[in-house]
């Protein structure tokens, strides 16, 4: 893919014939699922840094980073590198009361000293959802406590514990109801769209009162509650940024009521939010920490939880994977970290997500289809509205603004359940692509603006 312009490029609009062929056989030979086979658009063939290429030879500028994995670029040549020569060296030495393997020790030793201070052990496994399930595992069995306290519009994966803790929209879980139960919800402080509101703050208050005044009081005592699970941007209901006075007051209420803060970050850790983690933004500090996604650079599958020794070691907990800390893995992990601090891919994700959310507010001045938009980092949102009164969502602007983009090279994550533009490069991508990228959303937007107004 070296070779050749590495703008995007399309040679036959998506779904070309190759994509289409490919595209039927997925069809023949997987399921039907939840996202419509007959809404994808392309078949990757390859992909280099931030640019995509199809199997008929379209190239896409990536808005999207392999679902927030790929922080430092697809195919890192330094993380492919690590991984192959670990491989070279050797497969996988599963972790057993017998042997284990150099890796997981030096990956902790890279990754403990860029988590908070109060963290100072870890468990690896394979996937951020492994990683959630033995979080909530972990705070019951280290506190003897039956509920964990979640949030609604949160997701934490797709396993019985994960979709219970995670309610991203009511329809996804109907084949997991009756759900896992031990879990108390409340609204998660969306200011744009939460009916809650507060006697005394703004949204994040109006959160933290609801707890203590609905939850405690009417469902659960606090002393039943073992800890909060929270994503401190919640990513796949359109990067929910927070009001400032959300994680510290939650930080503040369970140091009151004796419940461990445990800390999502699965997709807006490793830089995505501008900093290492994203709860730096607030100055609070977990307990535990789930890890995922851009652990790797979007490599070998791997996860962790992070967390305060005396709560580990406290829950004692049986917890293990046949792939959990590969060594492979470990070694593009140890990677990945020393590119994000060497790099300063941090400040360099912090000023492109500056530069994408003016231009997105600048849109939004022009674009009446546009109701809010936010981002933390170089993780952006825009919410298409039938009109800005009644906020009503637009599920089928979001889809044409969708296909257009990516008819003109520009590829980002969208689904069915989307209402919204979300933008998540690689936190590496040059600031030249990057612009493109939005002056090809805004195209897009602008198309859609012109289509709603005409009809
Ligand atoms: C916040 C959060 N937690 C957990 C998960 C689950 O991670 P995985 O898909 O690696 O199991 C995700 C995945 O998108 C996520 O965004």
């Amino acid at each position: 893919m070296s070779s050749g312009p590495r703008v995007p490029l399309i040679k036959t609009p998506p779904p070309g014939p190759e994509s289409r062929r490919w595209l039927a056989r997925e069809a023949a030979v997987f399921p039907r699922g939840f996202v419509d086979q007959a809404e994808r658009t392309f078949v990757a063939a390859r992909t280099e840094g931030s640019l995509i290429e199809d199997v008929d030879g379209n190239r896409y500028i990536d808005f999207g980073s392999g679902w927030g994995t790929n922080n430092v670029g697809n195919c890192n040549p330094e993380v492919v590198e690590a991984v192959n020569a670990t491989m070279r060296q050797m497969g996988v030495v599963c972790w057993t009361s017998a042997a284990n393997n150099i890796q997981r020790m030096q990956l902790a030793d890279k990754l403990l000293p860029v988590c908070p201070a109060r963290t100072d052990k870890l468990y690896l496994f394979t996937t951020g959802t492994e990683a959630v399930e033995a979080a909530l595992r972990i705070m019951r069995r280290a506190s003897h406590r039956p509920f964990v306290l979640s949030f609604y519009g949160q997701y934490h994966g797709l396993s019985y514990g994960a979709m219970a803790a995670g309610p991203l929209q009511s329809d996804l879980r109907e084949d997991v109801a009756p759900l896992v139960n031990g879990f108390v919800y409340a609204p998660y402080p969306y200011s744009y769209r939460t009916p809650l509101r507060s006697r005394s703050g703004g949204a994040g208050q109006a959160t933290l009162d609801y707890i203590e005044e609905i939850i405690l009081t009417y469902e659960v005592p606090a002393s039943q509650i073992a800890g909060v699970l929270v994503e401190p941007v919640v990513g796949e209901a359109g990067v929910w940024v927070p009001p400032d006075d959300f994680l510290p007051g939650l930080r503040e209420m369970c140091d009151r009521h004796g419940w461990y803060l445990c800390i999502d970050e699965v997709q807006s850790g490793f830089g995505r939010c501008g900093r290492m983690w994203a709860f730096e933004h607030w100055g609070v500090e977990p307990d535990l920490l789930v890890i995922g996604k851009g652990l790797s650079g979007g490599s070998m599958p791997i996860a962790a939880v992070a967390g305060r020794a005396d709560i580990l070691d406290g829950a004692e907990a049986f917890l293990a994977g046949t792939y959990a800390g590969h060594p492979a893995a470990c070694a593009a992990g140890m990677k990945t970290i020393e590119i994000l601090y060497r790099d300063k891919i941090f400040e360099h994700a912090s000023a492109l997500g500056e530069y994408g959310l003016r231009r997105l507010v600048e849109m939004r001045e022009k674009y009446p289809i546009l109701g809010e938009v936010r981002g933390k980092g170089l993780w952006l949102a825009a919410e298409l509205v039938k009109d800005r009164d009644s906020r009503q969502k637009d599920f089928g602007a979001a889809r044409d603004v969708n296909r257009h983009c990516l008819r003109n090279g520009l590829y980002y994550i969208h689904d069915n359940i989307a209402w919204f533009v979300r933008i998540q490069p690689p936190l590496n991508i040059e600031r030249s692509l990057f612009e493109q990228g939005m002056d090809i959303l805004e195209d897009a937007i602008r198309a859609a603006s012109d289509h709603t107004v005409k009809h």
